[in-house]
């Protein structure tokens, strides 16, 4: 016989999983219902009316699609590309890597225009590069970079990328429910996102929207669409059509869990609840800096809900992390590619963003840091934050 499973309690603070909403969880207990039961597709209507409001569009094709954040990614590049099509990719981190490889499985052109990590890609050298590509058919960029902390800047992106004919991608997996993504205003045609960050739900379903120019390549291919499972058309059926027929068997206890949890968000309301995150990452900077820890992002691109601490020289990466969890209960990331060993990863995303966990992470790593020898005086981050709160 194995134990019954119980895991130790955690404080998550790392680029996702964040903690799970209590009225989520509760959610999730709800009973089974059949995909076609009308109560559960009165469900599914709800949540896509939600999803809507909390990306910020009135794009008929919105859905969560099953499957993690890479779903997202993987949904929007095989319904959009054909072979043959030339795609411009933003990579400043790991994910933009990520977007650049899905889409040249899909068999698209890649041209990918770069910046440093730990910086954003600047409106001119996109735009060069979009102009430099004959008839781009996209330009996909990472809103959040969960790799480095960047927060991409869209709006000139956009423009370039329309000016030239293309579609414009967010990738919004960290941001969507920390930071404004404002589909329709900004004039976005393809976001995808995920569950575990920002909207304090479980892994499992990756929200998607497509805006009707969007759809119009959608259904204006000329070859089939690989993937069955993703194919946006079929799922389309499932979600929207007059007479929806199955397409896969989703996961009622996902759906019911994103439904609450978006319900939640906006009860927090979206603008409070971007100046929650804000607020909490500012305090969280202040202290590490006061403890001679220094932001691995650039200045004035910082997104608020990941935040990329250098950790000292003569500091171990593993043995820290390792203590956090040990004496604390604490997760917070390691570097992911050219920042492994060299940076944390702090998460303060949806529910985990709160003034607790702030100052928790603060004490507990100041002390783990000056017990390795580093240099620093005892409750110097945690009066930091506090002051930072003050303000
Ligand atoms: C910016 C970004 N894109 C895509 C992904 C992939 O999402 P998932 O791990 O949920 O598949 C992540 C995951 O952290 C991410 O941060």
């Amino acid at each position: 016989m194995y134990d019954e499973l119980i895991a130790s309690p955690r404080v998550l603070l790392g680029p996702g999983p964040s903690e799970a909403n209590a009225r989520v969880l509760k959610a999730m207990t709800t009973p089974m219902l059949g995909y076609l039961d009308t109560e559960f597709v009165q469900i599914m209507d709800d949540t896509v009316a939600l999803l809507r409001r909390v990306f910020g569009t009135e794009n008929s094709l919105t859905l969560p699609v099953s499957g993690t954040g890479t779903a997202g990614m993987e949904a929007a590049l095989a319904n959009l590309i054909e072979p043959g099509d030339p795609v411009v990719v933003g990579i400043n981190g790991y994910f933009g890597g990520r977007i650049a490889d899905i889409a040249a499985r899909c068999g698209a052109a890649v041209t990918t225009v770069e910046a440093e990590w730990g910086k954003h890609i600047p409106a001119e050298k996109i735009a060069e590069t979009v102009e430099k590509v004959s008839s781009p058919k996209l330009v996909a960029l990472v809103h959040g970079e969960t790799s480095t902390g960047i927060l991409q800047p869209l709006t000139e992106a956009i423009q370039i990328a329309h000016e030239n004919g293309a579609l414009f991608l967010a990738d919004c997996v960290t941001t969507l429910g920390g930071q404004p993504v404002d589909l329709d205003a900004r004039g976005i045609d393809v976001a995808y996102s995920c569950t575990q960050k920002c909207l304090a739900c479980p892994p499992g379903l990756s929200p998607i929207s497509f805006s009707a120019r969007a759809v119009e390549v959608i259904r204006n291919r000329k070859t089939p669409i690989q993937s069955f499972y993703l194919d946006m058309t079929l799922l389309e059926n499932y979600w929207h059509g007059e007479k929806r027929g199955y397409h896969h068997t989703v996961s009622m206890s996902l759906i019911y869990a994103l439904r609450e949890g978006l319900r939640v968000v906006l009860e927090e309301g979206l603008t409070d609840r971007f100046e929650r995150h804000e607020r909490n990452a500012r305090a969280l900077l202040a202290g590490a800096k006061a403890i001679g820890l220094q932001p691995a992002a650039e200045e004035g691109y910082r997104a608020p809900m990941l935040t990329t601490l250098r950790i000292p020289d003569g500091i171990d990466d593993a043995t820290i992390r390792g203590q956090l969890i040990a004496d604390y209960g604490i997760e917070i990331g390691g570097g992911l590619g050219i920042f492994a060993g060299k940076a944390w990863r702090v998460g303060l995303m949806g529910d985990s963003s709160n003034e607790r966990n702030v100052m928790l992470f603060l004490n507990a790593i100041e002390k783990l840091l000056i017990e390795s020898g580093h240099s620093a005086k005892r409750g110097t981050a945690v009066q930091a934050a506090s002051q930072a709160y003050d303000v």
